[in-house]
């Protein structure tokens, strides 16, 4: 990714200290997770039911899908533990090979759960693998090469995978169908962003005053790993030019050295927005043309920009493409 945001909502790559710091506050039980209350309901009745038939049946494989940072590896970690499970983590483009793929399910054990994230981004050859694994537990392999080459089905332990994706529209419908659970993980209310934030405080052990919390949580995208994100960035601050204590005066001054705006969008949101008004106006524009004005991916803009901007209803999608809309350009002339 060519952009270093500090409202992007991926873990940032090769950050070993971010990535142990949000390990670190990842909550590990239904208890402690707050928010998803919808989704945190079915999955405790799954899990419920399992238990109690208590007769080897494992839990249905699942799918989570929504825009990044909402938690879906943390619903991952707790659906394994509330099952009292091993979880083994993957990724789509880590799965190179189906060879890759049968060593992973063949380490595994009776009710494990195996989360792939990215799901979609599994290669087609490896997807054929998985469909048989995930239908009756049986692993075809070819072993040899031409006229000598044979098939073979080794039988496979009870696994549940927990598949992640941020578009289920790019998942292959066969795929789509082995899952038993399919659930959207949906943005945050801020009630539930000032109640993370004020766990992650308590957590780094850093004083926070209410006030403080409710600002930032209207500026976190209603995207935890956000809030969090910010938060620590605001500590610093309080720590760098003040007593360590985040209050509001010390978060609003962070957040301006930051530039992210009352509605927390960030200067590449800005500037989205503003070239789009500038060249088209209210007319409609694609995707492929936005990428190009902001110099992104296609897929950038659709996984991260996109997502907020339209819950926000500052950005519209039409057949014809995306339009900024009104409130989008009353943004812009107050920011
Ligand atoms: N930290 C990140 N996401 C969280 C959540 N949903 N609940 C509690 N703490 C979190």
């Amino acid at each position: 990714m060519a952009i270093e945001r500090l409202v992007e909502p991926t873990l940032a790559e090769n950050n070993s200290e971010e990535e142990k710091i949000e390990i670190s506050l990842r909550p590990v039980s239904f208890a402690e997770y707050i928010g998803q209350e919808h989704l945190k309901n079915n999955l405790k009745l799954a899990i419920d039911a399992v238990k109690k038939r208590n007769d080897g049946s494992t839990l249905d494989h699942i799918l989570l899908y929504g825009p990044p940072g909402l938690g879906k590896t943390t619903m991952a970690g707790v659906i394994a533990h509330e099952l009292g499970a091993s979880l083994r983590v993957t990724s789509g483009p880590a799965i190179e090979r189906a060879g890759d793929l049968a060593s992973i399910l063949t380490n595994l054990k009776d009710g494990d759960v195996l989360f792939i994230d990215e799901i979609h981004r599994l290669r087609r050859a490896v997807e054929e693998v998985l469909y048989s694994a995930m239908e009756d537990y049986k692993l075809d392999i070819v072993i040899g090469k031409g006229p000598a080459a044979r098939s073979v089905r080794l039988d496979l332990p009870h696994f549940t995978v927990i598949g992640a994706t941020t578009r289920t529209g790019s998942l292959a419908g066969p795929l789509r169908d082995r899952f038993g659970i399919i659930h959207r993980l949906e943005y945050y209310k801020e009630p539930e962003i000032e109640q993370i934030i004020k766990r992650t405080a308590g957590i780094l052990g850093t004083k926070v005053q209410p006030e403080a919390c409710t600002l930032l949580a209207t500026r976190s995208r209603l995207t935890p790993r956000i809030a969090n994100r910010l938060f620590k960035r605001v500590r610093d601050y309080a720590d760098v030019n003040g007593d360590g204590i985040v209050d509001k005066v010390v978060a609003e001054k962070a957040l301006e050295l930051m530039e992210i705006d009352y509605l927390g969008l960030d200067p590449a949101d800005r500037n989205m927005l503003r070239l789009m008004n500038e060249n088209y106006g209210d007319r409609p524009v694609g995707l492929t043309t936005i990428a190009a004005l902001t110099g992104d991916e296609t897929t950038t803009i659709e996984d991260f920009y996109e997502p907020y901007l339209l819950q926000l209803g500052l950005l519209a999608r039409t057949p014809k493409g995306r339009v900024i809309t009104e409130k989008g350009r009353k943004h812009l002339r107050n920011s």
